[in-house]
């Protein structure tokens, strides 16, 4: 994969960060094409690696109608000139939406299922029947989360800002393998997640990628202050997203911006202590807009 030059990190201005004497940064992820940016590259990294040196026909794997993962992998297989198929969630999933729509200008074979054979995605039986179906695919877990995806994250230097060393590592957790990842790379800093669903299950899924026979670095799991459901946010949210446009930085609401407006909320709150260094992933994401957009959540004259 060739890799273009990109911007890696970015210091924010705000005035609640000037105010708190805190320096944030946004840390970019390196990826020739905005469809596999953020943390979609390093996750799938070393899963194209095993497909492309095993010569397997394809990549399949699972997703929402608006997921960011579905189009990551869709453009990465094409990228490497493999087939790709999306088992995507719901029978009456709009083929015609932006992300299902760009998953299939990348060849991405879809798949729509009902909720509840989705929600049996993990089943023997189910993997079975997939496997017949695409014999010889690579399955890639639902957001990409797995032992492969995690190292692919811990690979990232998140620490060595350009202003030295961070204090505390920051991401939005879906899935978990990004914070997975953080932790495994940051050595001794410390990491937190902002968690954007409701899973009370999170903190166990990132356990498993840390061996109990290793000291980890102190990380810590925070629900989302503002609008803690998957998806939901705001006017407010969406604005605070926008207000960093001028510096040339997108955030979409579901997971950076929401992240974000979290990490806003606890500097103010003093839980983040005064003086910090933060280095916040940029998980990318911002392909989301378009189907917020078409879904009517945000005005298409936001999309600048
Ligand atoms: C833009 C964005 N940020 C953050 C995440 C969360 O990553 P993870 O699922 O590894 O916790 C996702 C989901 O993959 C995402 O699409």
């Amino acid at each position: 994969m060739k890799l273009s030059s990109y911007l890696q990190w970015q210091n924010l201005q705000h005035p609640v960060l000037t105010d708190n004497q805190t320096e944030l940064w946004l840390r970019y992820a390196p990826s020739n094409n905005p469809d596999i940016s953020g943390n979609k590259l390093l996750k799938l990294k070393y899963q194209l690696k095993q497909a492309l040196q095993q010569k397997y026909p394809g990549l399949l794997t699972f997703g929402g109608a608006f997921s960011n993962h579905l189009v990551a992998t869709a453009a990465a297989a094409s990228e490497n000139n493999l087939k790709s198929v999306g088992i995507v969630r719901g029978e009456d999933a709009d083929l015609n939406n932006p992300t299902l729509a760009l998953c299939q200008s990348y060849g991405m074979q879809l798949l729509r299922v009902s909720r509840s054979y989705y929600q049996g995605r993990h089943l023997p039986q189910v993997l079975q029947q997939l496997s017949t179906e695409f014999p010889g695919y690579l399955h890639i877990p639902e957001g990409g989360t797995c032992e492969a995806a995690v190292r692919g994250v811990s690979e990232l230097d998140m620490r060595n800002t350009p202003n030295g060393p961070a204090s505390l590592l920051i991401c939005a957790v879906g899935s978990g393998g990004t914070i997975a990842g953080l932790i495994r790379g940051s050595e001794a800093t410390a990491v937190l997640g902002i968690a954007v669903v409701k899973d009370q299950s999170l903190p166990d899924k990132i356990k498993q990628f840390l061996p109990a026979d290793r000291n980890w670095p102190q990380w810590q799991l925070r629900q989302a202050l503002h609008q803690p459901r998957y998806g939901r946010f705001d006017q407010q949210l969406w604005q605070f997203c926008q207000s960093f446009a001028e510096q040339g930085v997108q955030l979409e609401p579901v997971y950076t911006g929401k992240a974000l407006y979290s990490v806003f909320e606890l500097i103010k709150a003093g839980e983040i202590p005064k003086g910090s260094r933060l280095s916040f992933f940029h998980t990318g994401g911002l392909q989301g807009l378009k189907g917020l957009a078409y879904r009517g959540l945000i005005q298409t004259a936001d999309l600048k």
